[in-house]
């Protein structure tokens, strides 16, 4: 409550409240207002100062899935005496930029290709700056390229592969050109010579490609077979020309062309992966030509038979990434081929769905799950709307003096390592028996070798008299004070009941008598900083350390209050530190920290490093005066921390999300030896649905435990995005099978424990769930391999 309400104001303004039956715990009654506590997520590391950027282009940056995929600052590139530079207006999307975004295209697949391992092969805008040399465009002009990193607002590209937009196509339109275009043209057209009559067997019918081949198909005068995932796109297809229309997810698609052809297909143009692509080769007449423009069985080195080339067939990869940088004559002939047929009417563009930058992830999601027909384009955003962000590093005072009270203590030490690696030239430690352990005097020494001058103070920091003699000489024969850490700390850990008076003395002493003395005696001083070590205790509570809670949360309070009084002040409710420290020598309590509350360790530097941060952000606001740097697993602190679930801590939910993002791992088998079975179980469940919900962006609630994945929408480039981010989670012996999708979340818990433990390898726990699910009862041992084997093979879609 704040001070100078009156009293009957006060306990009216109590009384409403109570009765209102709110479910808040901590409220706050000012004078004119009535607050409420709510903590939130802010790294501290994105607390930095901006301009708006010249250019923008888009990253991949840490974690999995779209999310990390960020609009970044970029540099324009000057063009070379043969390019062109162009202001980029729309952008294509292809499903190579949906496999690197993932993560999925090794970087050695696309090094040797025209854009490499970037983001964006193609776009449409307008031209800023040409090279020297170029002769056939000029500022101004509408333009569609091929181009390095095209996901951008600026490209720099070889005038080679830039063609004029024909007047009437909108931006938009002319990006969905050149990758469709031209990979179908050269597939059917180069590789496959394709002849009229001929008929041609076009994989994916619906996608850029797809629809791209069936243009040139038609205009060739072959006859064309098209398939598609969905009825609505087989009935598109049909509308558009081709004769025939299948079903590419089913098997049966083989069976029909033959009957349709007799002898087979003269061309496939292949887009389907494993099983389905070997098939189609199958399906090809003597002399066939198979164009293969996928590239997952490149990445996988599939293995096929060559019996059916017996038969003069050919076999063609297509990849026009290579094609643009090794037969850069043949690209241009390519270009103008395609423009020509464009320009006589015998091409039209293709339908396409465009997204703004905002949504850029959301473009990426619907092309890996084939939810669209055509092509998908993104607009880039104004590079003014793009921030540069760079940091303004937390700078020490050489000439200042530094103290560190607790200086002397794990953490104190590494924080004077710290500082001195910072710059610090001057330090002063203190604590009540000062260096006397060998690691403090070893840590002085070095420090000292380092050119570090450090006074070493046995000292009381709850002793106001010698503290005061001590700073008066700040400014006279030591150096002026530049800033304070105060990390003295006491702990006597015991539960409420057993608290004493004197006990609860010995933890208040230092912490609430240190920082009142620290806080009193600096007050007229000019300080850079003025630090307090608190705990995430204060956050979520521990049992057993009232004291020690109540002691930081005071030291909290001083925070704020310091900042109200325009003072400089920064608490810092850390979480566990595990490699030096109280935490360091107690590895019982560590463990228990993060089994009860969810508190995972972090290294002191790691820790600091953060600190830095937090100490570089503008120092203003009074609710930032409490900052706590600790690694918390809330979906485990929440099943154990009943106070997680008051409001307060409502928009720390999601938070295992990030913790998943950033690579945050569950150590199964540990959690198998600290928690009943059932209980680990539902740990790992729980994440398990936390994962597919990310994947999938479904509600939790949403994914059962019990059903296939397949058949809650996991197709099977999903799966592989889940198996990775499953693999950062949990740590396992062997990498997950990325068959996930025929299992169900409670197969996939077997299968994990399985794996963590080492009572499978990865091919075993695979088989046992197999077993599990068709010979109930049964174990791997006791069933005959091929017996089960054959279960497998007979199982659609569980194993490709
Ligand atoms: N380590 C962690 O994981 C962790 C987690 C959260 C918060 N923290 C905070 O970080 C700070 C440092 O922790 P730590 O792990 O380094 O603890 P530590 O190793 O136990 O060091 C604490 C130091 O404080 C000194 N001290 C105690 N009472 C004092 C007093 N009255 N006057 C002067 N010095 C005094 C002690 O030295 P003497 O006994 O010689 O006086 C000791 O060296 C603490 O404030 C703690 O609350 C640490």
């Amino acid at each position: 409550m704040a001070d100078g309400i009156e009293p009957e104001r006060l306990s009216d303004r109590l009384r409403d409240l109570i009765l209102s039956g709110t479910d808040e715990t901590e409220v706050l009654l000012e004078r004119t207002q009535t607050r409420v506590v709510r903590f939130e997520t802010a790294p501290v590391h994105e607390r930095r100062h901006a301009r708006p950027a010249e250019a923008a282009r888009l990253r991949r940056g840490d974690g999995t899935g779209f999310d990390r995929l960020n609009w970044e600052a970029a540099a324009r590139q000057q063009p070379g005496p043969g390019d062109v530079e162009i202001k980029v207006e729309a952008i294509g999307l292809n499903f190579r930029d949906v496999m690197f975004g993932l993560g999925l295209l090794p970087e050695e697949i696309l090094e040797h290709g025209f854009a490499g391992p970037t983001l964006g092969l193609e776009c449409a805008g307008r031209v800023e700056r040409v090279g020297a040399a170029v002769k056939l465009f000029k500022p101004g002009d509408r333009v569609m390229a091929f181009a390095k990193s095209a996901f951008a607002t600026h490209v720099t590209t070889p005038a080679a592969v830039v063609a004029p937009i024909p007047r009437d196509l909108a931006m938009e339109t002319a990006a969905t050109i050149p990758v469709a275009f031209l990979t179908a043209y050269h597939g059917l057209m180069i590789c496959a010579r394709l002849k009229p009559g001929e008929w041609v067997l076009i994989h994916g019918g619906a996608g850029g490609v797809g629809l791209a081949a069936i243009q040139i198909a038609r205009w060739r005068g072959a006859r064309v077979i098209a398939t598609a995932g969905s009825p609505e796109r087989r009935t598109l297809l049909a509308s558009l020309g081709a004769e025939h229309v299948f079903d590419s997810r089913s098997g049966a698609f083989i069976e029909d062309v033959r009957s349709v052809t007799g002898e087979g297909v003269a061309v496939v143009l292949n887009s389907l992966a494993g099983e389905a692509m070997e098939r189609s080769i199958g399906v090809l007449r003597p002399f066939g030509r198979f164009v293969e423009l996928g590239k997952r069985d490149y990445v996988a080195n599939t293995h096929i038979g060559l019996r059916p080339f017996r038969r003069n067939l050919s076999y063609f990869g297509v990849d026009l990434d290579q094609l643009l940088i090794d037969e850069p004559a043949t690209s241009k002939l390519l270009m103008r081929s395609v423009m020509r047929l464009f320009a006589s009417g015998d091409l039209a563009p293709l339908p396409y769905r465009a997204f703004d930058a905002a949504e850029t992830g959301e473009a990426f999601r619907q092309m890996q799950a084939s939810g669209h027909v055509g092509k998908l384009v993104v607009r880039p955003p104004r590079p003014a709307d793009v921030c540069v962000r760079h940091r303004r590093a937390f700078q020490v005072a050489p000439d200042k003096m530094h103290v560190i009270t607790g200086g002397f203590g794990g953490f104190g030490l590494e924080t004077a390592k710290w500082l001195a690696a910072k710059g610090a030239r001057n330090l002063m430690l203190i604590g009540r028996s000062g260096a006397a352990s060998s690691e403090a005097s070893e840590a002085v020494a070095s420090l000292t070798a380092q050119g570090v001058r450090v006074r070493a103070e046995a000292l009381d920091i709850a002793d106001l008299p010698a503290l005061t003699r001590l700073f008066a000489r700040f400014g006279r024969d030591l150096p002026a004070l530049g800033g304070i850490i105060h990390a003295a700390m006491v702990l006597d850990d015991s539960l409420v009941q057993n608290i004493t008076g004197e006990r609860m003395e010995r933890v208040l002493r230092p912490k609430v008598a240190g920082a009142d003395n620290l806080d009193q005696l600096t007050r007229g001083l000019k300080l850079d900083y003025f630090v307090m070590y608190s705990s995430a205790t204060t956050l979520i509570g521990n049992p057993g350390q009232a004291a020690y809670v109540a002691a930081n949360g005071y030291m909290e309070g001083l925070a704020r209050r310091r900042r109200r009084a325009g003072l400089p002040a920064l608490a810092i409710a850390w979480g566990a530190i595990e490699d030096v420290g109280v935490l360091a020598r107690a590895e019982g309590t560590r463990d228990a920290l993060l089994a009860r509350a969810g508190i995972k360790g972090m290294l002191a530097q790691d820790a600091l490093r953060l600190m830095g941060d937090a100490l570089a952000a503008p120092a203003g606001d009074i609710d930032d005066a409490v900052v706590a740097i600790a690694p918390i697993k809330w979906g485990a602190a929440r099943r154990h921390l009943k106070v997680l679930e008051s409001s307060a801590y409502a928009k720390l939910s999601g938070q295992d999300e990030a913790a998943a993002e950033t690579g945050d791992k569950i150590d199964v088998a540990a959690l198998l030896a600290g928690s009943s079975p059932d209980e680990a179980r539902k740990t790992i469940s729980d994440l398990i649905v936390d994962e597919i919900a990310r994947v999938l962006r479904l509600p939790r609630e949403d994914v059962g435990r019990a059903t296939p994945l397949a058949e809650i929408g996991l197709d099977s480039l999903m799966a592989v995005e889940l198996a990775l981010g499953l693999e950062q989670r949990f740590t396992l012996n062997a990498p997950l099978s990325t068959s996930a999708s025929s299992f169900s979340v409670n197969e996939l818990v077997d299968h994990i424990i399985g794996l963590a433990t080492g009572a499978l390898s990865e091919d075993q726990a695979l088989k046992q769930a197999m077993v599990d699910r068709h010979l109930a009862g049964a174990t791997v041992a006791e069933i005959d391999e091929e017996q089960v084997m054959e279960k497998v093979r007979t199982m659609k879609g569980v194993l490709h």
